[in-house]
């Protein structure tokens, strides 16, 4: 596929398409024409984006209720897709959150459904509709990563690594899918203006504050690099620079600064 590559008429999968970024990246794809596939928990914020994606751009939506942190949520949406005959063109493997905090002092369940979310559902995803793309010798599949899976990051222990594990998984994708006409971007975002720090429940933000980016400018940074057919983009300048940076810091003092920054103490 050329850079210039037509979406108008294929299907795109968008998971977390309630709020935040999930919402831009339907919005852009919509623009191009897709048909879109929306899912997440929460029905209405979906229905009314659909509703506006129709009369907006002509485009047919169809929208599917999940909790994908479920185990068989993965299975139980190819299913339905199958059902609707929709060939997946772009998966969009975007929902996820975070879990600011103490992690021995959080109930354990919810670490582990935030990885059954982040990791294990957007692996199995990315199995089911990643074949279907190699036996058809084409798509493409975006997944939202975060800078902090670059470095360890007390306070986000489990949620930085599960965007490492994110990070890793969709470079190596891309190598691999890449020569069978798929391929596999990841995004990494930094500090946006979503629900995402409220639902991680981190209240002092200070540098991250002044790092925010709308979920416009990083969803357009991520569908662009996916139709270039990047492996992977940092979201803007700064943050590409924070990542840079990073190369030439020792991995203790990481920690040190990433935890004071997380904390709102820098
Ligand atoms: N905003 C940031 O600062 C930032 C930075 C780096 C990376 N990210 C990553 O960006 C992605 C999108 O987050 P966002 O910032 O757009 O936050 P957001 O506004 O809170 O959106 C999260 C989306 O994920 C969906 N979701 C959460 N749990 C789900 C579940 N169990 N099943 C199905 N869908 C679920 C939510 O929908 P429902 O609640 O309706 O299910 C929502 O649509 C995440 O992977 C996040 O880790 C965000």
């Amino acid at each position: 596929m050329s850079q210039r590559e037509s979406l108008a008429g294929k299907w795109a999968l968008v998971t977390g398409a309630s709020s935040g970024f999930g919402v831009e990246f339907a919005t852009l794809l919509a623009q191009q024409g897709a048909n879109l596939i929306l899912v997440a928990r929460r029905v209405a914020p979906m229905e009314q984006l659909a509703g506006r994606l129709r009369g907006e751009h002509r485009v047919r939506v169809v929208v599917e209720a999940l909790d994908l942190s479920a185990p068989e949520a993965a299975a139980a949406l190819k299913t339905r897709t199958d059902a609707h005959g929709i060939a997946v063109d772009v998966l969009v493997n975007n929902a996820g959150y975070g879990l600011y905090g103490d992690f021995v002092g959080q109930p354990l369940e919810r670490t582990m459904n935030m990885l059954r979310l982040n990791v294990v559902t957007l692996t199995e995803l990315t199995h089911l509709y990643g074949a279907d793309m190699a036996r058809r010798g084409s798509g493409h599949i975006l997944l939202t990563a975060s800078i902090l899976g670059f470095q360890a990051v007390p306070g986000y222990a489990a949620y930085a690594a599960s965007k490492a594990y994110v990070l890793h998984f969709g470079e190596a994708l891309h190598a691999e899918l890449a020569p069978r006409g798929v391929t596999v971007t990841v995004l990494a975002p930094g500090a946006a203006t979503t629900s995402f720090g409220d639902v991680a429940g981190q209240t002092d933000k200070g540098t991250l504050q002044k790092l925010m980016m709308s979920p416009r400018q990083v969803a357009e940074i991520g569908i662009a690099a996916m139709l270039r057919r990047r492996a992977s983009v940092v979201a803007g300048f700064r943050n590409g620079f924070i990542v840079f940076l990073n190369r030439f810091i020792p991995r203790a003092l990481q920690r040190r600064i990433f935890r004071r920054v997380m904390a709102g103490e820098i």
